[in-house]
């Protein structure tokens, strides 16, 4: 049952001082279960394992937690199969241990936003084993299933992500069936009414039980081309690695027709209507599409009766993020996406960690934090990413992720993002957990563990906290509308703008001294950001990535 009767709830809201508008600007932390926390000693992290360390998250003032999937699955690629969408998985916990961790959440201020994996069901899902059974059974068009061509190939060139065909032969239906990832996740077929209507059902079922809204894995992956075209191969020149690492010839396509289609318009719209039933639920949807991503998000967030958010991959790649490059970024995105609203990040469960990725020192790690913080839309930080954590190096014999097997070692997976959170740099695993984890504990994460820097007054951690707190204090930077002002590699400003508060925010991006130019009029320096300029009579000047905030004075 929903909370709100929809025809009234924006009223009603208003009068009940909830904030409909809470996620523009917020700052999201992303949990991923498995590495966070174990409580139970089994190697895995859990979900009372996230309630005991929730503090900590609060701690750093951000706005909601993102928990990546803890449904019931055979964690063939850890929980984004799916085999009962209503159900915890007994790795992680219970039904009960998710209301409790809702509640204490809550409590801390903190919003929930959980993963919903809609796109594919693992192929245990009940779902897919009646699929496959027969031809003519209730389900059977639940799942994208195709003859294999005259000469008993797959229907069409289309490609899976994790290699090889996107078609698995499966010889009980005599078919093949297509999975966009593992053959063991296949895809459902939304053309179908039925599927639509069921997996709306499950959104409900999550915020009937509190859930404050999603991250949509894979959300421009729902719909397929129901006319099986072939992708028409890519220019090699417009190749790139912003959604599978360049060994993979995945990227030798412009994947015309295996996603991103128009139908999922009015899905989208659909889900929003149930979002909508519920008092501040909102949405981020991770759009996987190296060639036309920022024109998806635009689509996808046009108006105010589709996504809330896109969650953007150019900060996520391995592209190096100059001062030109960044404001190319931003530029581009306020071009293109007029009307929505950007979810940043730069870190996350599937990306080398930035700080590894970028070949960040520890001052420019800071820095580009930051400007993370700094840009409009907003943010979502990866769990050790307070921390300044770089990159694991995971052995051939330790690695897990099946993406990381296939392509070893040219592309090693995602393991080395994804080891356990350093908690207690004195304890058995880093107080991660007791038993032997599912990923070893990175040994030079120790000296980074939140029991060390917790005690350091200019640790990275408490640079994170400072640097969130600012944010949150100067509600421009949340809200306000970004121009670009000047941009160099070793250099960028901008000015937020909003409810006639100006703030220019400028970042040394370079290992030299750089002067910071003010715009013409009165600006005053902000002294509430953990950063160093010093100013005299002739100017102000930024040391090496050292960033500066100054308010305009009037007006
Ligand atoms: C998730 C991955 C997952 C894939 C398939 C993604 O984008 O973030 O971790 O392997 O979707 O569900």
């Amino acid at each position: 049952m929903s909370f709100l009767d929809p025809s009234t709830a924006p009223e009603r809201q208003a009068q009940a001082g909830i904030d409909r508008d809470w996620w523009r600007g917020a700052v999201i932390y992303q949990i991923y279960p498995r590495s966070f926390q174990d409580s139970n000693s089994d190697g895995v992290g859990d979900l009372a394992g996230i309630i005991h360390r929730l503090p900590h998250v609060a701690s750093l003032g951000v706005d909601a937690i993102w928990i990546s999937p803890f449904f019931r699955s055979p964690m063939l690629d850890y929980g984004y199969d799916v085999s009962d969408y209503r159900d915890v998985d007994p790795l992680f916990g219970t039904l009960g241990d998710f209301d409790a961790l809702i509640q204490r959440a809550h409590e801390l201020g903190l919003k929930v936003l959980i993963d919903l994996v809609l796109s594919h069901t693992s192929s245990e899902h009940p779902w897919f084993r009646e699929s496959r059974s027969s031809r003519q059974n209730p389900k059977a068009d639940w799942y994208v299933w195709a003859d294999a061509r005259p000469d008993g190939t797959p229907p069409n060139n289309w490609l899976s992500i994790f290699g090889g065909s996107a078609w698995q032969w499966d010889g009980e239906r005599m078919q093949y069936y297509m999975h966009n990832f593992l053959a063991e996740q296949p895809d459902l077929n939304f053309h179908n009414a039925d599927v639509q209507e069921e997996l709306l059902d499950i959104a409900r079922f999550w915020l009937d039980r509190g859930v404050d809204g999603f991250r949509l894995d894979t959300v421009n992956f729902y719909f397929h081309d129901n006319e099986l075209r072939d992708n028409p191969p890519l220019d090699p020149a417009h190749r790139n690695d912003n959604t599978a690492p360049s060994v993979n010839p995945y990227n030798f396509q412009d994947h015309l027709h295996d996603k991103s289609q128009p139908e999922n318009i009015d899905f989208l719209r659909r889900l929003r209507a149930v979002m909508d039933e519920y008092p501040a639920a909102t949405s981020v949807g991770e759009v996987g599409e190296s060639q036309r991503g920022t024109q998806v998000q635009a689509a996808y967030t046009a108006g105010d009766d589709l996504l809330h958010m896109c969650y953007d991959f150019d900060f996520l790649s391995n592209t190096y993020p100059k001062g030109t490059q960044v404001a190319a970024v931003l530029t581009r995105y306020q071009q293109i996406v007029t009307e929505g609203w950007a979810c940043w990040a730069y870190s996350n469960h599937d990306v080398v960690r930035h700080a590894t990725r970028w070949n960040l020192s520890e001052e420019a790690r800071r820095t580009y934090a930051a400007l993370l913080m700094a840009i409009q839309g907003s943010v979502c930080l990866y769990q050790g990413e307070e921390l300044g954590l770089t990159e694991a190096y995971v052995a051939y014999e330790d690695l897990q992720d099946p993406y990381g097997k296939r392509f070893w070692p040219k592309f090693k997976g995602r393991d080395g993002a994804r080891t356990p959170m350093p908690w207690v740099a004195d304890q058995q695993n880093g107080g991660f957990s007791d038993e032997r984890p599912w990923l070893p504990v990175a040994m030079e994460h120790l000296e980074r563990a939140v029991s060390v820097q917790d005690r350091e007054a200019g640790s990275t951690l408490a640079f994170y906290r400072q640097m969130i707190a600012f944010r949150k204090a100067h509600r421009v930077l949340q809200k306000g509308d970004m121009r670009v002002v000047e941009a160099e590699d070793g250099y960028l400003s901008l000015i937020r703008e909003h409810e006639g508060v100006r703030l220019l925010c400028a970042f040394n991006l370079s290992n030299g001294a750089r002067p910071v130019d003010f715009p013409p009029g009165e600006w005053r320096i902000d002294r509430g950001a953990p950063f160093k300029c010093k100013t005299d009579d002739r100017g102000t000047v930024l040391p090496p990535w050292q960033a500066c905030f100054a308010l305009a004075e009037s007006g």
